[in-house]
């Protein structure tokens, strides 16, 4: 069985199996049966089923989920399997049932398929995205070491992202602060060839052939948890140079400076307390008291939470020189937000400004490889190519000093895009 804590999944197994019997169940799983149906005997059938750790209720093909805020033994790969190989409404309703669902009209009809989750934050549409991909990965029939490395890859894809992409907050402490799409590509026997996961900003792809397309090989899933946030993606990213009250930046920073070993901190120019990090300074060090947060210390999840993600990006397919690139680039975000710039009047009395600790400009640029006075003056100053009419040659370039609050700004938005 998988359960999760606020920033993952863990194999647990002390709890009874579950009965796979439809007679068994509490209340009306479908609530097409209850009658009369009002909202109001619809909350209730959801209470009285929930009481009995019946999460999952249908309304005909739509599957209602009801967080149980603890790990339920509903999910394994032995009941993947029979969701697999039944039809939707010969086993009480279930995630693997509409995965299974999806999975044989795909391979039967080679009809691309779709699957929507929806629900407010810290109603589990990322812990129900996940358990389709675990269902996929546990349950397609094919064998071999090819087929066995991208069920691997499949299984770390959403370690990984949330990692990067996800973030405590007042709802959730571990809320996705961005949509994610993700298509899985199938061949005609209806084994995963690999997969593609989209957001506004990252596009990773996963698998032996990466190129597949679907019209050749065979059919797609898709399991869309693409879903505005509300804030949109601009203010997600804001997140990286400003939380919240209560809230925590995304969870790589702390992974990174409680989880990296002496060495690793060393290369990276980094010291292990998060207080050092005005990015990090105003969060939440301590998780929320939820009921569903595993009583363990913050900093020995993030430790552990670290291992996952270095682990993760391995299976994906990264180097170890590339994983010490992504963490020298997390470094630079945090090491650029301790950068402080002092006002200074220019010489044509305009407000400039300075860097007060310009050591660590010169680690940022020494992490990125990259030169230091490109780096600084592209957050001190701005270019602009400005067209003159009298002038054959074209445009004139006009540099501007920016104040210490403009670079201040300027710097933060360096800091967004690099994350
Ligand atoms: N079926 C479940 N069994 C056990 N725990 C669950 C289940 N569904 C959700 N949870 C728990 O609830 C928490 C919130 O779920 P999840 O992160 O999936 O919400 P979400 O809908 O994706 O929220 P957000 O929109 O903020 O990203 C998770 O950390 C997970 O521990
Ligand atoms: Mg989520």
């Amino acid at each position: 069985m998988f359960f999760s804590t606020p920033q993952g999944w863990f194999s647990h197994t002390s709890m009874d199996p579950p009965s796979l019997v439809v007679d068994s169940e509490t209340g009306a799983w479908d609530c097409v049966l209850l009658d009369p149906l009002s909202e109001e005997s619809f909350i209730s059938n959801l209470a009285l089923r929930y009481k009995r750790d019946h999460i999952y209720t249908y309304i005909g093909n739509v599957l209602v989920s009801v967080n149980p805020y603890r790990p339920l033994n509903i999910y394994s790969a032995e009941l993947a399997r029979a969701y697999r190989t039944r039809g939707p409404f010969q086993l009480p309703p279930h995630i693997f049932a509409v995965a299974g669902s999806a999975y044989r009209w795909l391979r039967d009809r080679s009809e691309d398929q779709c699957i929507i989750v929806s629900g407010e934050s810290g109603s589990g549409k990322t812990h129900a995205a996940a358990m389709v991909v675990y269902f996929i990965a546990s349950a397609t029939p094919g064998a071999g070491p090819g087929l066995e490395s991208i069920r691997t890859k499949l299984r770390h894809i959403g370690p990984l992202l949330e990692a990067f992409g996800n973030a405590q907050t007042l709802k959730n402490d571990n809320s996705s602060r961005f949509g994610k799409y993700l298509d899985i590509e199938f061949d005609y026997k209806g084994d995963p060839l690999g997969a593609h996961i989209t957001n506004c900003r990252l596009v990773l792809q996963v698998g032996a052939n990466s190129d597949c397309d679907p019209n050749i090989f065979g059919s797609e899933l898709s399991i869309d948890y693409l879903k505005r946030k509300g804030d949109g993606s601009e203010l997600a990213f804001s997140r990286v140079t400003h939380q919240a009250p209560g809230e925590r930046n995304f969870h790589i920073f702390y992974q990174l400076l409680v989880g990296a070993d002496i060495q690793l901190l060393k290369l990276l120019k980094l010291q292990r307390n998060t207080e050092n990090y005005s990015f990090l300074k105003c969060s939440l060090h301590n998780h929320l008291a939820s009921p569903f947060t595993p009583a363990t210390s913050p900093h020995l999840e993030d430790k552990l939470c670290f291992q996952r993600t270095r682990k993760s990006l391995e299976s994906v397919g990264f180097s170890s020189e590339e994983i010490l690139d992504v963490f020298k680039v997390v470094s630079s975000v945090l090491k650029l937000g301790n950068v402080v710039f002092i006002p200074s009047n220019n010489i044509d009395g305009t407000e400039g400004c300075t860097v007060s600790n310009d050591y660590e400009l010169y680690e940022v640029c020494d992490l990125l490889s990259m030169d230091c006075t490109i780096l600084q003056g592209a957050i001190t100053s701005r270019s602009l190519f400005i067209d003159d009419p009298h002038e054959e040659c074209g445009s004139t370039l006009i540099v501007t000093e920016l104040s210490a609050s403009e670079a201040t700004q300027s710097r933060n938005s360096l800091c967004r895009a690099l994350q």
